[in-house]
């Protein structure tokens, strides 16, 4: 198959999207196409450096500089070690630096580049279902901060996004399935054919077929593609994102970031906004319905029964999602369709959080 191209026009940088088996073989062409400067530098993991680093040698002759990629290292003195070596280097305005890992590198290396010099030029390069689908693409860059979250970042567009879904070939079960959940919520957003896509196409997704993951990861990339085009800087439109992600984002912070990985969080959390939307009478029970049948097909999540609910109320509350004290809840209406809603009660969420197998209290 053809690489599939999608364009992401947002008001600060027109840019595109790559998708394809063998897109990494392809890079340098890439790369030149998109006018990346000469220059070029990798951050990568060991890991992932490990694995797919050879396939990657045409496209930089520099050393590749590699940084760990845990949660907890996405934070400012990883940004430094990055920094020290583009320095060493002499890396200059004429450089390009190229992320290869998941969302972790993603994030810190984008971080990297939107303040080295000012900023040199970024391309992402994702490696994981949930940087290929969703952190790679948009411009968020940023580490974490001791007292919370991706605290400190930018908004920093690339000049391409190179995604090779072939090397999703050696990623874990688990963080496939925590990138399958985002692409869950493309579909519950925006997409009934790619939701619906989903579960036919689950053996073939599971037996990583090319063809089938090159075109879910499309049809992902097109939506968030078109999101952050309308609204680059979430004033609007790029909430419907976060549907999923209130809930989601509580479940992560009382756990201390070690119960789920991300996209189970958010497993939970569109549940939670179901069973809230069923609550209101805004989505019939049959969609929920279809919703949790389809989470719940592509395996286990980590168990919530021994959470309280009371914890997770707080820490929704201290989400930085919070607009001017009130909370922004993204509701589905039926699949493929959204609504916010900013008068969500405490109690409303308690029952909701409740329903979905929380402990009272
Ligand atoms: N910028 C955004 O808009 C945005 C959006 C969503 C999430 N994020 C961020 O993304 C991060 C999570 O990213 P993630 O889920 O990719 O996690 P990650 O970057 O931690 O990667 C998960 C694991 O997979 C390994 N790995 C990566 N590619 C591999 C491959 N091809 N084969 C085998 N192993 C591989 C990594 O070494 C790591 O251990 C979070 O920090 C989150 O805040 C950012
Ligand atoms: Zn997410």
């Amino acid at each position: 198959m053809e690489p599939l191209r999608i364009d992401v026009p947002t008001p600060s940088r027109h840019y595109a999207i790559t998708i394809g088996n063998g897109t990494l073989e392809q890079l340098t062409s890439t790369l030149d196409a998109a006018a990346a400067p000469r220059r070029r530098f990798v951050v990568s993991s060991p890991t992932v450096w490990k694995l797919h680093g050879e396939r990657f040698a045409a496209a930089t002759s520099a050393e590749p500089i590699l940084v760990p990629d845990g949660e907890r290292y996405k934070q400012l003195a990883t940004v430094a070690r990055v920094y020290d070596a583009l320095i060493r280097a002499n890396a200059d305005r004429a450089s390009t630096l190229i992320t290869f890992g998941g969302g972790v590198i993603g994030d810190l290396a984008g971080f990297a580049a939107a303040s080295y010099l000012r900023g040199i030029a970024l391309v992402h390069v994702p490696t994981t279902l949930l940087a290929q689908v969703d952190s790679a693409i948009g411009g968020k860059v940023g580490v974490n901060h001791p007292l919370g979250k991706n605290l400190i970042g930018a908004f920093y567009q690339p000049l391409a996004v190179i995604v090779d879904p072939s090397v999703l070939g050696t990623l874990v079960r688990r963080e496939f399935r925590a990138g399958l959940y985002e692409v869950i919520k493309y579909g519950m957003t925006s997409s009934p054919s790619l939701f619906a896509r989903i579960g036919q196409s689950r053996k073939k997704i599971f037996a990583k077929d090319p063809d089938t993951l090159a075109a879910i990861i499309g049809e992902s990339c097109r939506i968030k593609a078109d999101v952050v085009a309308a609204d680059e800087k979430e004033a609007g439109l790029r909430r419907i994102l976060n549907f999923g992600h209130t809930a989601g984002h509580a479940l992560e912070a009382v756990t201390k970031y070690r119960r789920f990985r991300h996209g189970e969080a958010v497993a939970y959390g569109m549940l939670v906004a179901a069973e809230l939307a069923v609550a209101r009478g805004i989505l019939a029970d049959d969609h929920r319905q279809s919703l949790a049948s389809l989470i719940a097909s592509l395996g286990p999540l980590p168990a919530v029964a021994d959470l309280e609910v009371g914890p997770i109320v707080e820490a929704m509350q201290h989400d930085k999602k919070m607009v001017a004290g009130t909370l922004h809840f993204v509701l589905p209406t039926t699949i493929g369709a959204t609504t916010i809603v900013n008068d969500v009660s405490t109690d409303e969420i308690r029952r909701a959080l409740e329903s979905v197998g929380l402990k009272k209290g």
